[in-house]
């Protein structure tokens, strides 16, 4: 039979090769090794860890390097070039960038390696009319959901560029981001085909459940996805861990910069996600949280090990192979719990469908549609906030549930990138969510992150003050590049000194890039396009409507070391910030309503975003747009689901109404992310 077949043939694949730094299984099954003895997995989240720092030292030295040549082409036109010389003088006054690549499906993903592309020194024209070296310059990308399957390409391809896979885009199967076909459908009208990727991904997911870990929707959706990141691994690089990065030569030398990608925990009980769950990320060497509710980092290596308060159950054993990089980017971009917990029947009988055809027995259906971290690497651990008196559930539970990174409605990677720790300047916010009602952004997204400092769970995180959606949309600063936060005098409310924000929305240049999100499959031609426009968004045209934009970037990089030594700011810099900060204004027809009164928090809150109350609103924003996708694709599906051979069992070959349920049923996962 032919799963059984490819099974076998599997097995064998995974016995004959053999990859340094890979899985020890070598396939996407973790396993037990030996580990020190005295091993201590976690720790609290009381600052950064050891090998994050002692990676800094090498990529500041980096970083200087590339920023003096970026800065030094940005301010060639400037009459006083003081600042830029007092800067370089003293290396602890080099700025630090930060990128924040948002979700939004494959709209996301191509749009953020467009943007990028315009900062990289590698892409044609970059230096010429581009942003070119800002990216050599860059010290932490964050990422998440579309946005992880963009940043996860680049630096799992061994920190290749955009203008590399845009050079060799094509059609075939070694060619990254061939997107031809869908995921789920990858062999288009040729079944032999897709019922052989189901079976590959049927076989990893089963090595996993046999090696003794619960298994989702979540890890089939990443390895789904996976095969056209990774066409030159076996089988997408099903045996790929994320730790590997802690090897690849590009980073430790510090060329690429440091990857965050994040995901949410969702409440065991399966309360909602909102922006009251912990937001967990995964770095190069640990997984963790800044939040109170899981107050802690462990090593992301040995994830999967069975721990209590982070010592292996079992002395000196520990598991590899769990940290799988399909898998968190999978994580990253999970949606599924979404689908799931809506109440339409359809979507609960496609879930099923799924879960059966990929899963058989393997799943429970509480948890088929969450990414299971399991068993917990916090069990155990005092890392949380006691303050109230409450124990944390995440350091009791099992397992860990977790979903899609921007499930909250912070669509952009923020929190990592605004921690005090990490002393980031300026944060580059490219935002490709979907918000406004013609799939270009409103702001909301923004402005979720901007809330989240005045509850509970972010009273230790800083964000700069934002209008509301509706005058972001009035003002047109969901249009065009803003910078947020250019003074520190109008931030000293704030828990601390935010990052300046660049915000560089998806905006149409050459190219109507509000591509829908039903769109699964793109040619050659318009994955290019889509790219090319993110490049022009990310440089007002090529520099075309403003030949000064460099200019301004270099100030926005500049500002807040220029702010802390007190350094004289040159005339060009505030004409630039004239041009492209928020003034504070909530619209054009009445004029600045400063936003900064040095009243409480709450009342802070509500002058600023002009959007009443004292809660956070995403979460209904998020099940509406949800609900309304669901309602409009319902009937499609269920006309197609009338005739299907309910019956069918995926191992005795795929049923083409089958076939054609994933497809309605995955348009609908791609028209949220
Ligand atoms: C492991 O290290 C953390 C952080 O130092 C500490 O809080 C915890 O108690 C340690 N675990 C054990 C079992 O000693
Ligand atoms: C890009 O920047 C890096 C770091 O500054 C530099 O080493 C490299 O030569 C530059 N490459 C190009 C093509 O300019
Ligand atoms: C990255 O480079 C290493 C060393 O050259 C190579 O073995 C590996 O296959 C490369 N990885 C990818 C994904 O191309
Ligand atoms: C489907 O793909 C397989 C494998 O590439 C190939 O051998 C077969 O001829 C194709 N079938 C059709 C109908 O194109
Ligand atoms: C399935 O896995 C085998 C073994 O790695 C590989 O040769 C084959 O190309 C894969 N097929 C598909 C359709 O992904
Ligand atoms: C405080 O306790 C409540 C339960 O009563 C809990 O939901 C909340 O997360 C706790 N807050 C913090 C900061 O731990
Ligand atoms: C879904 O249906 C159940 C049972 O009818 C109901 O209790 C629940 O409130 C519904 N949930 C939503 C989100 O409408
Ligand atoms: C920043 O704000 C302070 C007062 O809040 C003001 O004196 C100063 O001129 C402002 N600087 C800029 C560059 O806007
Ligand atoms: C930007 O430059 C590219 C490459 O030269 C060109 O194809 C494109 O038309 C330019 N776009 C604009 C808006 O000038
Ligand atoms: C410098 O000025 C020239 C001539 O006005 C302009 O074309 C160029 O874009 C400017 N460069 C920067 C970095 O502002
Ligand atoms: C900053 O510099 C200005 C002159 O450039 C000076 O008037 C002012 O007192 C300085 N402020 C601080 C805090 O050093
Ligand atoms: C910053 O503060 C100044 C002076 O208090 C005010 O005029 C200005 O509007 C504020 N800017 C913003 C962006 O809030």
């Amino acid at each position: 039979m032919l799963l059984k077949d490819l099974i076998l043939s599997a097995t064998l694949v995974s016995l004959v090769e053999v990859a340094n730094a890979w899985s020890p299984t070598n396939g996407y099954a973790p396993a037990t090794v030996d580990c020190d003895k005295n091993i201590n997995l976690t720790r609290a989240a009381s600052g950064l860890s050891e090998s994050e720092s002692s990676w800094l030292q090498k990529k500041d030295a980096s970083t200087k390097e590339a920023l003096l040549s970026f800065l030094t082409r940005s301010t060639t036109n400037f009459t006083d070039t003081s600042l830029l010389d007092a800067l370089f003088k003293n290396s602890s006054d080099i700025p630090r960038v930060g990128i924040a690549a948002s979700g939004g499906g494959y709209r996301a993903m191509f749009g953020g390696a467009g943007m990028v592309a315009a900062m990289d020194n590698r892409t044609e024209g970059a230096n010429e009319y581009g942003l070119g070296g800002l990216l050599q310059g860059t010290t932490y990308l964050s990422a998440l959901s579309g946005g992880s399957w963009f940043a996860s390409t680049i630096v799992f391809n061994n920190w290749t560029s955009v203008q590399e896979i845009v050079d060799q885009m094509s059609d075939t199967n070694n060619s990254i981001w061939n997107t031809a076909q869908s995921p789920f459908t990858p062999g288009g009208t040729n079944n032999t085909i897709t019922t052989e990727r189901y079976a590959n991904i049927t076989s990893a997911v089963n090595d996993k459940y046999n090696a003794g870990f619960p298994v989702s929707l979540a890890d089939v959706w990443g390895l789904a996805f996976a095969y056209s990141f990774f066409p030159t691994l076996p089988q997408g690089g099903v045996g790929y861990t994320w730790s590997t990065l802690q090897e690849i030569e590009q980073f430790t030398n510090a060329e690429m910069p440091f990857l965050i990608e994040l995901t949410k925990v969702q409440k065991a009980n399966g309360d909602s996600v909102d922006l009251n769950s912990p937001t967990v990320e995964i770095n190069p060497f640990e997984i963790g949280s800044w939040d109170p509710s899981i107050n802690g980092f462990s090593e992301v290596k040995y994830l999967g090990t069975n721990v209590s308060n982070g010592i292996p159950i079992v002395e000196g054993k520990c598991v590899e192979g769990f940290d799988n990089v399909d898998f968190f980017f999978g994580t990253s971009s999970n949606l599924i719990e979404y689908i799931d917990a809506s109440n339409v029947t359809t979507y609960k009988y496609l879930i099923n469908e799924l879960a059966t055809l990929f899963l058989g027995n393997q799943s429970t259906s509480s948890t088929r549609d969450m990414a299971l971290y399991s068993p917990n690497p916090f069990k155990g651990t005092s890392f949380y906030d006691k303050s109230n008196g409450t124990v944390s559930e995440y350091v009791t539970d099992e397992e860990l549930l977790m979903i899609d990174g921007g499930s909250d409605g912070q669509t952009i990677p923020f929190t990592p990138l605004m921690r005090k720790e990490r002393n980031v300047d300026v944060v580059f916010a490219l935002d490709y969510s979907s918000d406004g009602s013609d799939s270009y952004p409103n702001g909301l997204s923004v402005v979720n992150s901007y809330e989240r400092q005045f509850l509970d769970i972010g009273k230790n995180e800083a964000f700069p003050y934002v209008p509301g959606v509706d005058a972001f949309v009035e003002l047109g600063l969901n249009k065009r590049p803003v910078f947020f936060g250019c003074n520190s005098t109008n931030l000293t409310d704030l828990a601390y000194i935010p990052p300046l924000v660049v915000y560089l929305p998806n905006a149409e240049y050459s190219y109507a890039s509000n591509v829908s999100t039903f769109q699964q499959s793109f040619d050659v031609t318009e994955r290019k396009e889509l790219i090319q426009n993110a490049f022009e968004a990310a440089t007002m045209g090529n520099m075309t409507k403003d030949p000064e934009f460099l200019s301004c970037i270099g100030c926005a990089v500049m500002r807040r070391k220029q702010e802390q030594q007190n350094l004289t700011w040159p005339e060009e810099c505030e004409k630039c910030f004239s041009k492209y900060c928020w003034d504070g204004s909530l619209s054009k027809s009445t004029s600045v309503s400063n936003t900064t009164s040095s009243t409480s928090n709450n009342v802070t809150y509500s002058n600023a975003t002009g959007i009443s109350g004292t809660t956070a609103v995403p979460t209904a924003d998020i099940s509406s747009s949800v609900s309304s996708v669901v309602r409009s694709a319902s009937a499609t599906a269920s006309s197609n689901s009338s005739t299907s051979a309910r019956s069918t069992n995926f191992g005795t070959g795929l049923n083409i109404n089958r076939g054609f349920l994933l497809f309605s049923f995955v348009n609908i996962f791609l028209s949220i992310i």
